[in-house]
C-alpha cells in the first residue's frame, strides 16, 4: 500500500504525523480549544486525558492499515491543531476525506487552507484515490470556506443526525475529483 509522506514542510507550517509523546502538548491544546471546536466537534463532549491518549495510541495502526493519517498542525514547531485524511464507512469507493480544527489563536491566516490543501495532494498521491472530499455541517461556514479556497466544488448536502450543540443536521459535502493529466 502507497502512504502518504509523514513529515510536510511548508516553511513556518509544519504537517507531522502524530507520536504518543505528543500527549503532553496536544492535551493542552484540545483543553485551550474545547469551546472554540465544542459547536461544531462531536467529541469535544466526551474529551478527556485517557481518551487523548487512547486516540494518540490508534495513530499508528491506524496509519499503517490506511484507515486514517492523522497529521499535527505545527506552527514555528508548536502544535496548533490536528488534521487527517481517511476514508468514512459511507465514502463511495476511490474518495478519501480531509477533516481539521485549529487552536483559536491558529485561525485567520491561512494553515487550515495550506494544510487541506497538502493533504489533498497527498491524497492524489495514493493509488485508487479519484476524488477528494471535505464535509462539514452546512452551518459551519468558516470550515466551508477552506475547501472553496481550494476550487473543491459543491457536491451534496445530506441529512445527518445531529451531535455537536451548533450543527443542523444537514451536512455539505465538498469534492475535488483528481485532475487530469495533460496529453502530451
Ligand atoms: C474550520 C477552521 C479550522 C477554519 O479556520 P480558519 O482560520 O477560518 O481557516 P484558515 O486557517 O484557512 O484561515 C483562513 C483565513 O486566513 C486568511 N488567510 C491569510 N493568509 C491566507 C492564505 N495563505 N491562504 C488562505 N487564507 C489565508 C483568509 O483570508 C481567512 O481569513 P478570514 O477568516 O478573515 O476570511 C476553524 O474555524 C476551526 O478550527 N473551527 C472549529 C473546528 C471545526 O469546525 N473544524 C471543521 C469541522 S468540519
Amino acid at each position: 500500500m502507497d502512504l502518504p509522506l509523514p513529515l510536510i514542510e511548508l516553511d513556518e507550517l509544519t504537517l507531522r504525523r502524530f507520536v504518543e509523546a505528543d500527549l503532553p502538548e496536544f492535551l493542552r491544546v484540545i483543553e485551550e480549544s474545547l469551546e472554540h471546536l465544542r459547536p461544531w466537534m462531536a467529541w469535544v463532549s466526551e474529551h478527556s486525558a485517557t481518551r487523548t491518549a487512547d486516540f494518540l495510541a490508534r495513530r499508528a495502526e491506524c496509519w499503517a492499515t490506511g484507515e486514517e493519517f492523522t497529521y499535527a498542525i505545527l506552527l514555528d514547531g508548536a502544535v496548533v491543531g490536528a488534521a487527517g485524511l481517511f476514508r468514512r464507512e459511507t465514502t463511495e469507493a476511490g474518495g478519501r476525506e480531509i477533516g481539521y480544527w485549529l487552536h483559536p489563536a491558529a485561525t485567520g491566516r491561512g494553515l487550515a487552507t495550506r494544510t487541506a490543501g497538502a493533504l489533498t495532494e497527498q491524497a492524489f498521491r495514493l493509488s485508487g484515490t479519484e476524488f477528494v472530499e471535505i464535509v462539514h455541517d452546512s452551518a459551519n461556514l468558516a470550515s466551508g470556506a477552506v475547501p472553496a479556497r481550494l476550487g473543491y466544488t459543491r457536491h451534496l448536502r445530506r441529512a445527518v443526525e445531529r451531535i455537536a450543540p451548533a450543527e443542523t443536521g444537514e451536512d455539505q459535502v465538498w469534492r475535488l475529483t483528481r485532475p487530469r493529466a495533460d496529453p502530451v
